[in-house]
């Protein structure tokens, strides 16, 4: 499984760069805001376009860049201008648009996201299909010619907390099985779990072979990539603060604490020139 770091902080992208362990990146709006934000409270001037080409030089795979209309034309328009503009930096743009840009059951444009990816992909551009909360977008945006699906797997828990009255705080561990209220597994539609949406998107993407590529989104803790990577995910973009723990053990630390106080100077001095 690939690991995507989803953040927009440059600084946060090196890092996790530096590690030799990146494989790409997502961006968002608000993952925009946030950094746009950082860089406002430290006092530091923002060109924009500039600060994109950066993270673009830094990473060598995939970066997605969202469009921000809602509208087939403008989003359409918006995807063609974010490809134009960077993907010579580095050949690595993906440009995300929504499955549905609809902002209610009734609106009229609920498939010009779809209609977008069509004409875009058509023209070589390489899409990933964001904002996924069911199996059968997952299947239309792959079917439209998306080169990436992203199922957002933590608001997907999020939602069936919410809609059972269960509070939570955002990094907590939900079970990819689901779980019980009143004696039965909660879902929303058949959806026990973000992990649980993951998984039936790879089922349903083997079965056909499908070639769109599975990026597990809105991961909020160790488990949920471990999980998405059991599920069969091709891609897991990950916040640096969970890609931070993911090397955490406490009995890796302990171990560590033990091996270091009993280095013996007879075998340290065999490592060591000072
Ligand atoms: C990335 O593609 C998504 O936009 C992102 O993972 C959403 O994460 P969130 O639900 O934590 O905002």
């Amino acid at each position: 499984m690939k690991l995507f770091v989803d953040t927009g902080i440059l600084d946060e992208i090196k890092e996790i760069n530096s590690y030799g362990i990146l494989d790409g990146v997502t961006l968002n709006p608000s993952l925009i805001k946030k950094a746009v934000g950082k860089l406002k409270s430290e006092g530091q001037e923002i060109n924009m376009e500039n600060y994109i080409k950066n993270i673009l030089k830094t990473v060598s795979g995939p970066v997605s860049l969202e469009v921000i209309s809602d509208i087939f034309g403008k989003m359409v328009d918006e995807g063609r201008r974010i490809f134009k503009l960077f993907n010579p930096i580095a050949n690595n743009v993906y440009v995300k648009i929504p499955i549905s840009p609809s902002f209610g059951k009734n609106t009229n444009n609920q498939f010009d996201g779809i209609k977008a990816i069509q004409v875009l992909s058509g023209e070589g551009i390489p899409i990933n299909a964001t904002l996924v909360f069911t199996p059968e977008q997952a299947l239309i945006a792959a079917k439209s010619g998306a080169s990436f699906v992203s199922p957002f797997a933590g608001r997907v828990d999020d939602y069936i907390r919410g809609n059972n009255d269960i509070k939570f705080n955002k990094s907590d561990y939900f079970p990819e099985y689901g779980i019980k209220k009143g004696g039965e597994i909660i879902s929303d539609n058949g959806i026990l779990s973000g992990i649980d949406l993951v998984g039936q998107i790879v089922e349903i993407f083997r079965y056909y072979d499908i070639e769109t590529k599975v990026l597990a989104a809105s991961i909020r803790n160790p488990r949920q990539v471990r999980e998405a990577a059991l599920a069969g995910a091709d891609i897991a973009t990950i916040p640096y603060s969970v890609i931070k723990k993911l090397l955490y053990h406490y009995k890796t630390s302990e171990g560590m604490k033990n091996f270091t106080s009993d280095i013996v100077t007879e075998y340290a001095n065999i490592l060591r020139n000072d």
